[in-house]
């Protein structure tokens, strides 16, 4: 590593550690001081930055901490991506592209967050699921010595790219490749800590048998609509229970494949049908994350996604159902109070249903709700102040 650059980096590394302690991401010295040594530069010597080109189309734009001015923004509190689904990416101009993220270094206060609720201790051993770029698998080296971690990645090159880099700065952990859901690829490893860095829709089997008895886990569970951050622990029954976090943020979701996602399989969309006065707006939809998390409760196998009207222009966010029933609600124009949908009216009606116990309750934060895996798969998550609870799929 070049002592130029790192000496150069130095005061960016300890701004972004004391600015992380000051939105209270870092809570702990022992992490403060992980993010205070490890060089996230060397770790994302290049990434993909999101701007509006000329023609107004999103292109990812190639930058290089090396670059004039680039290594304090390696140092930015922004995650920042590091490959593209090469089925998507398609070349702009020599230095930028379009197309869908497959890896990136995870928004650092995010990541402080989930470490701190990670509540790791100076023996355990640590499974870090989505390897990535290797900055946080440096962090927890820095955190718990190299010997206590493992990291796991689906891409064998980022795993051989971040082996390097971790290498360079002094961590040689324990890396390996596969499908991270079918469990660490030496079964023979027994874990005190999970954190994954990649969504599932519900936590596998192998990260439950993973776990030591009293072990925990910090994860994203994606539930279609909406998903966040819970972290559980397992007890002697092999029952996965905790709480989402107050740490928010979201995660690309696993994949099968080290490179590429599988396109969306998308059901045939009803006719429209009807059209009524709603109270539940897209604005209020896209203002409150513990809102769309319990939209996610109520209508488990549902998505949400921006729909542009072809003919208008006019933006809405629609709720789709796996059966082709969905509903939207418009973002933009005159027509903000109506709901239009297709198929099932019950959909809309369940959504605003969930929209008023949400109000009644008194607009409760996600930290709020339980999440509970049974050993069975079964989840059921509840609003832990009155108990009231949603049976999710397994
Ligand atoms: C947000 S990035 C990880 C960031 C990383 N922890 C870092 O510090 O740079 C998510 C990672 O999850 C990996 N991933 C996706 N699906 C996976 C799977 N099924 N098993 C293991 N890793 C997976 C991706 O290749 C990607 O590198």
């Amino acid at each position: 590593m070049s002592a130029l650059t790192l000496d150069a980096a130095r005061p960016h590394m300890t701004a972004l550690a004391e600015e992380l302690a000051a939105s209270g991401a870092i809570r702990s010295e022992p992490w403060a001081e992980a993010f205070r040594t490890v060089p996230r530069h060397l770790f994302v010597p290049r990434w993909l930055e999101q701007e509006a080109d000329d023609r107004g189309i999103t292109v990812w734009r190639e930058r290089h901490a090396t670059d004039e001015g680039a290594l304090a923004a390696a140092y930015r509190d922004v995650t920042l991506v590091t490959a593209l689904d090469p089925a998507t990416a398609v070349q702009v101009d020599e230095a930028a592209w379009t197309g869908m993220p497959t890896s990136s270094s995870t928004l650092p206060s995010l990541m402080a967050g989930m470490l701190e609720d990670l509540a790791v201790r100076d023996r355990d051993q640590v499974w870090e699921i989505g390897t990535g770029t290797g900055y946080n698998a440096a962090l927890l080296c820095a955190r718990l010595g190299a010997d206590r971690v493992h990291s796991s990645d689906v891409d064998p090159a980022l795993v051989e790219t971040a082996r390097d880099r971790l290498a360079a700065t002094g961590h040689l952990p324990h890396l390996a490749v596969g499908d991270a859901r079918q469990g660490y690829p030496d079964p023979a490893e027994a874990f005190d800590r999970i954190i994954a860095t990649c969504s599932v829709p519900s936590i596998p089997d192998a990260w439950i048998t993973g776990l030591r008895p009293d072990g925990a886990l910090v994860a994203d569970v994606a539930l279609g609509i909406e998903g966040g951050l819970v972290r559980l622990t397992v007890d002697q029954e092999r029952r996965a229970v905790g709480h989402f976090t107050a740490t928010g943020g979201r995660f690309m979701p696993a994949r099968g494949e080290a490179r590429t996602y599988p396109a969306p399989q998308r059901p045939q969309r009803a006719l429209a049908v009807g059209e009524r006065p709603t109270t539940l707006t897209a604005a209020d939809i896209r203002a409150h994350y513990p809102l769309r998390l319990l939209l996610a409760f109520q209508l488990p196998g549902a998505e949400l996604v921006y729909h542009v009207d072809d003919a208008t222009g006019v933006m809405a966010i629609q709720i789709q159902a796996a059966d082709g029933s969905w509903a939207r609600v418009p973002l933009t124009g005159t027509a903000t109070g109506t709901v239009t949908w297709g198929g099932d009216e019950e959909l809309w009606k369940q959504a605003e249903a969930a929209w008023q116990w949400w109000n009644s309750a008194g607009r409760p934060p996600q930290d709020t709700f339980g999440y509970a895996r049974q050993p069975d798969g079964r989840v059921s998550v509840w609003h832990v102040p009155d108990g009231t609870r949603w049976y999710l799929p397994a």
